[in-house]
């Protein structure tokens, strides 16, 4: 029986909704050449991405790409299995991925290799959150919501066991 649950408030929703904003201006004015494909990983990346989408206005084609690394619990084993919602032609495209959280990095690194493959003309990343001290893999974060210290968080997106996506703002994961 599992225990864990919501705890203190890392990031209020005010909090995310402010910094949001600064992060879609920053990517309006760098894509300000041409046409931009957000390429969102899911599941967690859903909420951040509405927002973005909200904020970025009407520039913006958005593909979507499944990833999963975590086979049990809190704990990434390295491996990261993609899958395809749609097809994944990014050829010539100015493409920004985003994701909810970089952890240990495989999962961005990833995601990143498979888009390189299919010869886009611009690749940039973009994460709500960053969790540096996990890192094992180099990945370039080019927009970056917040850093975290080496901490489960759920809400807004992010979940444990497919629970608390749903919350308003983050929250350390206590039990
Ligand atoms: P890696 O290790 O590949 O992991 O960078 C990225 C994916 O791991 C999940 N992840 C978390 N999910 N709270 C979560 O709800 C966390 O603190 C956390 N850390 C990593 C997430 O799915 C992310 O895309």
């Amino acid at each position: 029986m599992s225990h864990e649950s919501p705890g203190d408030v890392v990031f209020s929703a005010e909090q995310i909704s402010r910094r949001v904003a600064e992060l879609a201006a920053a990517i309006r004015r760098d894509a300000a050449d041409g046409p931009l494909t957000i390429l969102a990983v899911l599941h967690g990346s859903a909420v951040f991405l509405a927002e973005l989408l909200k904020r970025l206005g009407t520039t913006v084609d958005v593909e979507f790409v499944e990833a999963s690394s975590y086979r049990d619990g809190t704990t990434s084993n390295g491996q990261v299995a993609l899958g395809r919602c749609g097809r994944l032609d990014l050829a010539g495209r100015d493409v920004l991925i985003v994701d909810d959280i970089v952890d240990t990095g495989h999962t961005l690194a990833a995601v990143r290799r498979a888009v390189e493959a299919t010869g886009p003309r611009s690749v940039r990343t973009c994460v709500l959150l960053d969790k540096p001290s996990r890192r094992q893999v180099d990945v370039a974060l080019d927009y970056c919501g917040f850093v975290v210290n080496n901490v489960f968080v759920v809400g807004y997106g992010l979940d444990y066991a497919g629970r608390y996506r749903g919350l308003p703002h983050i929250a350390r994961l206590e039990g």
